[in-house]
């Protein structure tokens, strides 16, 4: 398969490290070095599966093809307001699309295994457009209260249209199973016959055990995929790496021992946005042309899960 089309959505409300600083007990000068974030995009008065619809229609046009000829619509989403449909549904309602779909609930490296699926339904033979989107509102997810996880995260929806080719040359996933390391809980209905003791708690993460794996996990799936695709760093044109903390990105490239120059970042101005961070980074570097025909892309993101992955793009 080959990407023909790209497209992203940024929620209206910036809110700046300064911002923060009225009611949560933080400043700018710790944030940015730490994580390289100035400011990040939140929903406010939008909904987002309406992000969501106009991150497919940007791509779509870029692609040329109309909703009518996509056969398989895949939505990375991790929490939304609804329980179900999923957010696949949700927006496919207002884009007017019918084909097969569905969400899948694999946190930051959504995009990735997403991309893995979508091969695997070409290798069946059983599809020629497929669209992936990633539609993430992580800014619900933290407690506006907790200084070490709030301040890390912003809102938006990046999508992919594919279709058939063979520029896609590789994925890898990697799990290690944890849920000590990132969680988040919420109570569901109650019923007379539950007796279990059930709380909803904002997203909880072990900062630093999450920042090693991130590390590790990126470097080494990057490493493998490379080998078993044939392809040496020297290849790669440009690394798309999970926008999750710039200190996490510039350990990535110490140990890879790559040019920084070959990784684009915007985690200054849009934070960390789960799995739409990937197809947000390629939309607005495909947009701004920084990408030639038969360029070499490596995807890599990590996150909760704990959950990895890897993929190999030939532009
Ligand atoms: O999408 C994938 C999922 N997530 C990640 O990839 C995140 C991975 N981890 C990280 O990016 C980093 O671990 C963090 C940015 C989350 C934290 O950075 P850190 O250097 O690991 O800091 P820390 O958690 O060890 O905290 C150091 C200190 C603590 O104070 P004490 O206990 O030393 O007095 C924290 O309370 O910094 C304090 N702190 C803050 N201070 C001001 C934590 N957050 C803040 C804050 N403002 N926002």
């Amino acid at each position: 398969m080959r990407i023909i089309g790209t497209g992203s959505a940024i929620p209206r409300k910036l809110v700046t490290n300064d911002m923060l600083t009225g009611f949560l007990d933080t400043s700018d000068e710790w944030i940015l070095p730490r994580t390289g974030i100035k400011s990040r995009h939140v929903i406010s008065d939008e909904n987002l599966e309406d992000l969501g619809a106009e991150a497919v229609r940007k791509a779509l046009d870029m692609s040329g093809l109309d909703v009518k000829d996509i056969d398989l619509f895949i939505v990375s989403n991790v929490v939304s307001e609804y329980i179900t449909p999923g957010m696949s549904c949700i927006v496919a309602e207002k884009l007017g699309m019918s084909c097969p779909m569905f969400d899948i609930n694999c946190a930051c490296p959504g995009f990735i295994y997403a991309l893995d699926m979508a091969e695997t339904y070409y290798k069946a033979g059983k599809v020629k457009n497929v669209v992936i989107a990633c539609i993430e509102e992580p800014s619900r997810m933290a407690s506006w209260k907790d200084r070490a996880t709030c301040v890390l995260f912003g809102d938006g929806a990046g999508a992919v249209v594919l279709t058939e080719g063979d520029n896609i040359k590789g994925t890898r996933l990697h799990a290690e199973p944890d849920s000590e390391k990132i969680w988040m809980t919420r109570t569901l209905v109650d019923t007379p016959y539950v007796t279990k003791k059930e709380e909803s708690v904002p997203m909880q993460m072990k900062g630093r055990e999450v920042f090693r794996f991130a590390v590790e996990a990126c470097t080494t799936g990057v490493e493998g995929l490379l080998k078993e695709t044939g392809y040496t760093k020297e290849d790669v044109d440009w690394y798309m790496i999970h926008q999750a903390n710039q200190r996490i990105i510039d350990s990535i490239i110490d140990l890879l021992k790559e040019p920084a120059s070959k990784f684009p970042v915007n985690i200054t101005d849009h934070g960390n946005s789960s799995s739409a961070s990937c197809p947000i980074l390629l939309d607005e570097c495909n947009r701004k042309g920084m990408f030639k025909k038969g360029d070499l892309l490596v995807f890599s993101a990590f996150g909760a899960g704990l959950l990895s992955g890897a993929a190999v793009v030939e532009w």
